[in-house]
């Protein structure tokens, strides 16, 4: 059966992105929020993105505005927003994309379990949670997988395909075609903590921030080397205050307590910037202080 409706459950920064492609894919997507004060923040970053996304296409790619406001439209007419869950009765696949909770996963799940129809997809956007333990809370784990986007999601060209113990060949091709609809490149996994991209990104953020402890270069020169050395888009500390440093923090727990192997064991300064909030670009300071947004300045760390 072709998946032509999509549910995606959350609608923070990651489900966002994600209901933006799929809507954006031609498919119909139903979006859920906990209440509506959430889904209404949802909802208008969406909209920002499109219009981001339209202006793009015209100044880039040369679509005209006839075109491109067409096809805007047609993605926010695809868009379904909802606080019920019993909408998602209706999806072929469904995308979990809240917290990064292993029980509110699995009640999630459990309760979907009760409302979708018998031949959906159930996938989950966790980065480090296994898969094969969120899908035993349903009586379908051939059926469910991982779907790992990378953030931002409107811009990112990967998608993870991540294969649970009980993940059926059939539910890996059908979700490795899914991310190709939506413009992803997909590339497969086993259900191994940290999937490929976490397993090498988590230890490099690390060692950057043990240079950080160290002394042994500032913030800037840091990033700036491996910008300018490597033609990285970010350098490793910005990279940490884009994806969060409460996030990176909860991932390396997770890791840390899958391998006992010291690479991916948080570094005392990552854990104390957790504790005083210093959560990055989500709370205005993290390596680098982004009162200017325009010109973010180094922090004094100690
Ligand atoms: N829709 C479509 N395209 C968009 C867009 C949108 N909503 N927003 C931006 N774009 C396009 C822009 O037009 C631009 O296109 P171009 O390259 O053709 O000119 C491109 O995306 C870059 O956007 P901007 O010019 O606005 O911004 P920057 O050039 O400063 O790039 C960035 C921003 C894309 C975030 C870049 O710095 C980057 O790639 N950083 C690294 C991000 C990264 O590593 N993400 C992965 C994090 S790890 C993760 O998510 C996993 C988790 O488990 C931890």
């Amino acid at each position: 059966m072709p998946i032509t409706t999509v549910g995606v459950v959350g609608c923070g920064l990651m489900g966002s992105g994600i209901a933006e492609i799929c809507a954006k894919a031609g498919l119909r997507t139903i979006v859920r929020e906990v209440n509506n004060e959430l889904l209404e923040k949802g909802k208008a970053r969406i909209n920002e993105s499109l219009a981001k996304a339209m202006k793009r296409s015209m100044e880039k790619e040369g679509v005209d505005p006839n075109t491109a406001s067409v096809r805007m439209a047609q993605a926010v007419g695809a868009l379904q927003y909802t606080t019920e869950l019993s909408a998602m009765k209706d999806a072929d696949l469904v995308i979990e994309a809240i917290i990064e909770d292993k029980g509110a996963k699995q009640a999630l799940f459990k309760d979907l379990d009760t409302i979708c129809k018998s031949g959906v997809f159930f996938a989950t956007n966790t980065s480090n949670i296994s898969i094969t333990e969120i899908a035993s809370a349903t009586k379908r784990p051939q059926q469910f997988a991982g779907l790992h986007f990378f953030n931002p999601v409107p811009v990112m060209k990967l998608v993870e395909v991540v294969r649970g113990v009980m993940t059926s060949e059939a539910t890996v091709s059908e979700l490795k075609a899914f991310g190709e609809k939506v413009g992803k490149a997909p590339i497969v996994a086993k259900d191994t903590c940290g999937f490929v991209v976490n397993v090498l990104l988590v230890p490099y953020l690390f060692d950057a921030i043990r240079l950080v402890e160290n002394g042994v270069a500032s913030i800037e020169d840091i990033d700036k080397g491996m910008k300018l050395g490597c033609n990285y888009p970010m350098g490793p500390l910005e990279l940490l205050d884009f994806v969060g440093i409460d996030t990176t923090y909860h991932i390396s727990v997770n890791m840390f307590d899958e391998f006992k192997n010291d690479r991916y064991a948080a570094p005392p300064l990552l854990k104390k910037m957790h504790l005083a909030g210093l959560h990055g670009r989500k709370t205005g300071k993290g390596f680098y202080d982004y009162t200017d947004p325009r010109a973010p300045k180094p922090m004094k760390l100690s």
